[in-house]
């Protein structure tokens, strides 16, 4: 496989990256392709990849194609690419937020096979959790692809795309909701006499340990609540207070409310 970047910023960067670093690509099979010839070079430096000069080089170059522009960007790169391809076969794996399989497929010859995928920004540290869904004419080689690349930088499922929406609303837009709760963990530290920076902290990391054991014991999350929860003690007076206070609703409205978002989005 020979993969172009179309639009090296900062996903498609911290996604090749963390291809190269897992092995998933060698360098050598990895073409950059930015309007911004600083984009390009940055990502030439950051990842050992080639970089090609337009859009028709590139695609001269790869049977491959991570489409990674923003999402008002894609139409008129699409176009080009099917102009330049004709009728030889690719596969186009496009990480623009909202843009349907059917309306990446408009733009493209019978030939291109799409696949849509959601990451999400933690995917530049390597600690991404993505989903994707694969368009007609899409093969299961393509998925395996696909699930190669996007685990290389975290988590990634394969879903029916009607179900993208809620991932944008969960996984997708999740990282400001944690870093909403960490800085709010850290302000009650500092109410109680802790350093700002210690505060943060301990939150951050208070968060990244629950996460890692719901991840890796596969107990449920209320399991572990449980098991951390003595009679009479500290942790059920703070657990009482998230529930008067709404915590459990406000999350479940917050990831209700980004996926309707998402839903709006799409149809524009
Ligand atoms: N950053 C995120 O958290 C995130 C999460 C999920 C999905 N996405 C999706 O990833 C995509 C890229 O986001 P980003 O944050 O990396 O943006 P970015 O602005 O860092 O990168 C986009 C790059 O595309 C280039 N570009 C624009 N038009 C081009 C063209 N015609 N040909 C070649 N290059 C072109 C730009 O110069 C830029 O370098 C978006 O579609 C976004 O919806 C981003």
């Amino acid at each position: 496989m020979h993969l172009g970047v179309i639009g090296c910023g900062k996903m498609g960067s911290a996604l090749i990256q963390g291809a190269i670093n897992a092995k998933i690509l060698q360098p050598s099979t990895v073409f950059g392709y930015d309007k911004i010839i600083a984009a390009s070079e940055s990502f030439a430096a950051a990842t050992g990849a080639s970089i090609c000069s337009s859009l028709e080089e590139l695609s001269q170059s790869c049977d491959t194609f991570l489409l990674a522009t923003k999402p008002y960007d894609v139409a008129a790169v699409l176009k080009n690419l099917a102009a330049s391809r004709g009728d030889r076969p690719a596969l186009v794996i496009s990480i623009a937020a909202g843009i349907t399989l059917a309306s990446l497929e408009s733009y493209l010859p019978k030939s291109i096979r799409v696949i849509r995928t959601m990451p999400n920004t933690p995917a530049l540290v390597g600690k991404g959790a993505s989903a994707f869904a694969v368009g007609e004419r899409a093969t299961a080689d393509d998925a395996n692809a696909a699930e190669k690349l996007l685990s290389s930088v975290g988590l990634a499922l394969q879903v029916p795309e009607k179900l993208l929406d809620a991932v944008t609303g969960l996984s997708g837009s999740g990282p400001a909701y944690g870093f909403l709760i960490i800085e709010a963990l850290a302000d009650a530290g500092v109410r109680h006499g802790l350093p700002r920076q210690d505060a943060i902290r301990l939150a951050a990391q208070t968060m990244l340990g629950a996460a890692t054991m719901v991840l890796e014991t596969s107990l449920h999350p209320a399991q572990l609540k449980d098991m951390v929860t003595s009679p009479g003690g500290t942790t059920i007076e703070g657990l009482a207070a998230l529930e008067k206070n709404g915590v459990r609703h406000a999350l479940i409205e917050a990831v209700s409310a980004a996926t309707h978002r998402s839903i709006e989005l799409s149809k524009i």
